[in-house]
């Protein structure tokens, strides 16, 4: 396995993408980065991580081979896999927020941002994940923590980086041998507020109750709302507050 190492780079998946285009990759190069200068989160929003008390990296997935109909699946999968690591270095209270933040005790310790390439078909992929590891202050941020926040403990970053790339081989290997249905019912039964009374806040800022109760094969987020019917929702157009 191949791993990049960068002091700083614009951001990491973008790093990766320029290489690709210009190099023969195998799968699970990673490019990782101490700093990121335009480091990119989900929906054009902004990552930010302080200097290398973080891991802010990609890992690129070759998908000509085994091709995945549903991109999803893989998303459940990186989230899984981040899931599994964690749990292996004691971290509690883990959750899946959909479609992909990782929770402890309630407060984001990891995001992930999947870039699919796409020719005539999806080609391959570049996993984006960033996880707070030993970073202790978030201004402004009152929802985030780093594990360090949440155990006390100081963590390698290579020790925690590696566990990472290992549980993402297992869940590959799992959808390249056809079990969906697994990830998808493990993915659910680790989504954060599932079969809880929830608040939901709409584009337009309404709020209105329900219960997760799980996901489509698009990634849509299912809903029971209070009169008992089921609605999909967009990541666009709903966000889960508690
Ligand atoms: C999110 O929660 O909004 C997703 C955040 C993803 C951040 C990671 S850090 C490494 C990689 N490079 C980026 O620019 N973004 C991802």
């Amino acid at each position: 396995m191949h791993i990049i190492k960068l002091n700083a780079t614009d951001s990491t998946n973008s790093y990766l993408r320029r290489y690709i285009a210009k190099n023969k990759v195998e799968d699970y190069t990673v490019v990782l980065a101490k700093k990121q200068t335009n480091g990119r989160g989900q929906m054009g929003t902004v990552w930010s991580s302080e200097t290398s008390k973080n891991l802010t990296f990609s890992m690129f997935k070759d998908l000509s081979v085994h091709y995945v109909e549903f991109p999803f699946y893989i998303s459940m999968a990186i989230s899984l896999s981040i899931l599994k690591a964690l749990k292996s270095l004691n971290i509690p209270d883990l959750k899946i927020k959909w479609p992909n933040d990782i929770l402890s005790e309630n407060k984001k310790i990891c995001g992930i941002l999947i870039e699919n390439v796409i020719k005539n078909k999806l080609e391959s992929t570049i996993i984006g994940i960033g996880v707070n590891v030993n970073q202790t202050k978030f201004n402004g941020l009152p929802k985030a923590a780093s594990l360090k926040n949440i155990t006390g403990v100081h963590y390698d970053l290579d020790e925690v980086l590696h566990r990472i790339i290992s549980c993402t081989k297992e869940y590959s290997t799992l959808l390249q041998n056809g079990d969906y249905d697994a990830v998808k019912k493990e993915y659910e039964y680790n989504l954060f507020r599932k079969d809880k009374p929830s608040t939901f806040k709409d584009t337009k800022g309404n709020m209105f109750s329900g219960f997760v109760k799980g996901v489509t094969k698009y990634g849509k987020l299912m809903i029971t709302l209070e009169d008992g019917v089921v609605k999909k929702f967009d990541l666009k157009e709903i966000e889960i507050l508690y």
